[in-house]
């Protein structure tokens, strides 16, 4: 709660002078109020200094109070949007919404308590989803991104791929074994992106025959077949200003491939048994655990869509090849199931976790998580020990050494540290100056954490 001498800062948008003016004398006793005649001088005030909330009219000339919502929303996160909209426009309000207004009024003005209720539950509501967002990233540079856990250099190469990508409206192709976090990296792409505040669609595509995937994915219209009583949307249709996430596109039926190029092509479709051709505004994202070149290669998989959902590809490491994140995540998991089920566990033992990082993992992730639950659920007390360990990882985890002499190497969080900070210096051109920058700490850390590692020496001249 902001002390009366703080009040907090509303900026009233609207192109009529006489309502302005009226808000300004409504609010001035709540609010540090600031006037704007259109989206530019908006746009200016909020660039001036911050703003609590936003107070806005929809319909205004030159740029219009929706594009003005849209603009503040991506640049200005921090600031709470509200709309005022004509009395029965119900669409507007609604729109208003979907591109991330925290609530709208409707006109003429006539109750000023539920006026000043509205914005400061607006507000409210936006400092408390800015809050989280910040803690969320600052749990992220610890430990990993959007709740993906790693900090071995192939997750590391994965976050970098993931930031890049997830602002633009590219399509990726999410290529890993099961269990190895595809449809985790497919929401932390649609939450890091500007559709985060759209909805996120996931089609299983592998479970359902062509002709009912076709009626899911485009939907039907009234009698299009038997069993069709009425006209359903599909989920083209629903993940309308979001993402939608097609699991298991190795499984989609050739006759369905022709129908999913077009959309990739045109972003127009037709709903089945309709004529009508509609449009969608979606970011398509799609996952295989197959090798789907070879599914090219045999016939199975039209080349030209591999190559229209391939624009970004990733491909996720199995668990075995990033061993050193077990550590981690296993810590991550605990966390995770310790509370779930009343228990208070400090951690795992050395030896336990050796087992764990010695196991070759087929099921990847999933099933480590599956293991940490049953260990969590199953131990006596209150750290988790190699008895604790399911039996089949434990035997698995002794042939497998028994087959591999060279042991898995572990990464401590130091040694993390060190190749994180060696690998920007390299980046960098050995510039201390912008290594300390691109890491986000000081320089006289970086200078003080080089010379405990007896790298010494000055930055080259520039
Ligand atoms: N890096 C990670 N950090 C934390 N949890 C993870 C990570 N990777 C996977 N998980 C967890 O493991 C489980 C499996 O992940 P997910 O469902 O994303 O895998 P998938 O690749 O889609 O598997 P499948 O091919 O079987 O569908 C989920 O519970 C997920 O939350
Ligand atoms: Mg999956």
């Amino acid at each position: 709660m902001p002390s009366p001498e703080t009040k907090p800062t509303i900026l009233v948008v609207d192109d009529e002078q006489r309502s302005r003016e009226g808000l300004r004398r409504l609010l001035r006793d709540k609010y540090e109020v600031v006037l704007a005649e259109n989206a530019a001088a908006a746009l200016e005030a909020l660039d001036r200094g911050p703003v609590d909330v936003m107070l806005s009219d929809v319909r205004m000339p030159g740029g219009d109070g929706l594009s003005l919502l849209r603009q503040v929303r991506a640049k200005h996160p921090a600031t709470a949007c509200v709309l005022l909209t004509a009395f029965g426009s119900v669409e507007t309000a609604v729109e208003a919404i979907k591109l991330g207004a925290q609530d709208f009024i409707m006109k003429p003005i006539t109750d000023i308590d539920k006026l000043e209720l509205v914005l400061e539950r607006a507000r409210r509501a936006c400092a408390l989803e800015h809050e989280n967002r910040e803690l969320h990233r600052r749990l992220d540079d610890r430990f990993g991104l959007e709740g993906i856990v790693g900090s071995s250099p192939a997750m590391e190469r994965l976050f970098d791929v993931i930031r890049q990508a997830a602002p633009t409206q590219a399509t990726v192709l999410i290529e890993g074994a099961s269990g190895t976090g595809k449809e985790l990296v497919a929401q932390a792409i649609h939450h890091l992106s500007p559709r985060s505040s759209g909805p996120f669609v996931a089609v299983q595509c592998g479970a359902l025959p062509a002709t009912l995937l076709e009626s899911e994915l485009f939907g039907h219209e009234k009698g299009a077949f038997t069993g069709a009583i009425e006209r359903r949307k599909g989920r083209f249709e629903r993940a309308d200003g979001g993402t939608l996430f097609l699991d298991e596109i190795s499984e989609i039926d050739l006759s369905v491939q022709v129908k999913l190029l077009r959309v990739l092509e045109t972003r127009q479709f037709e709903r089945v048994g309709g004529t009508e051709t509609l449009s969608t505004d979606i970011r398509i994202i799609a996952a295989t655990n197959r090798d789907l070149k070879a599914y090219v290669a045999e016939g199975k998989f039209r080349e030209d869509l591999y190559y229209r959902l391939d624009v970004v590809g990733i491909r996720m490491p199995t668990l075995a090849e990033r061993a050193t994140d077990i550590p981690m995540l296993c810590d991550h998991f605990v966390k995770e199931f310790a509370p779930r089920n009343g228990r208070r566990i400090l951690g795992i033992e050395p030896a336990a976790l050796a087992v764990l990082q010695a196991y070759t993992w087929p099921g990847n992730v999933r099933e480590l998580r599956n293991a940490v639950e049953k260990m969590v659920v199953l131990s006596r007390g209150d750290l988790l020990t190699v008895q604790d360990v399911p039996a089949n990882i434990r035997d698995g985890a002794e042939s497998a050494a028994r087959t591999s002499p060279e042991p898995v190497p572990t990464e401590s969080l130091a040694q993390a540290e060190k190749r994180k900070i060696l690998a920007a210096l390299s980046d960098a051109g050995g510039n201390r100056s912008r290594a300390a920058e691109a890491l986000g700490i000081s320089r006289r850390t970086l200078h003080r954490k080089l010379a405990a590692w007896g790298v010494s020496g000055r930055d080259p001249a520039p």
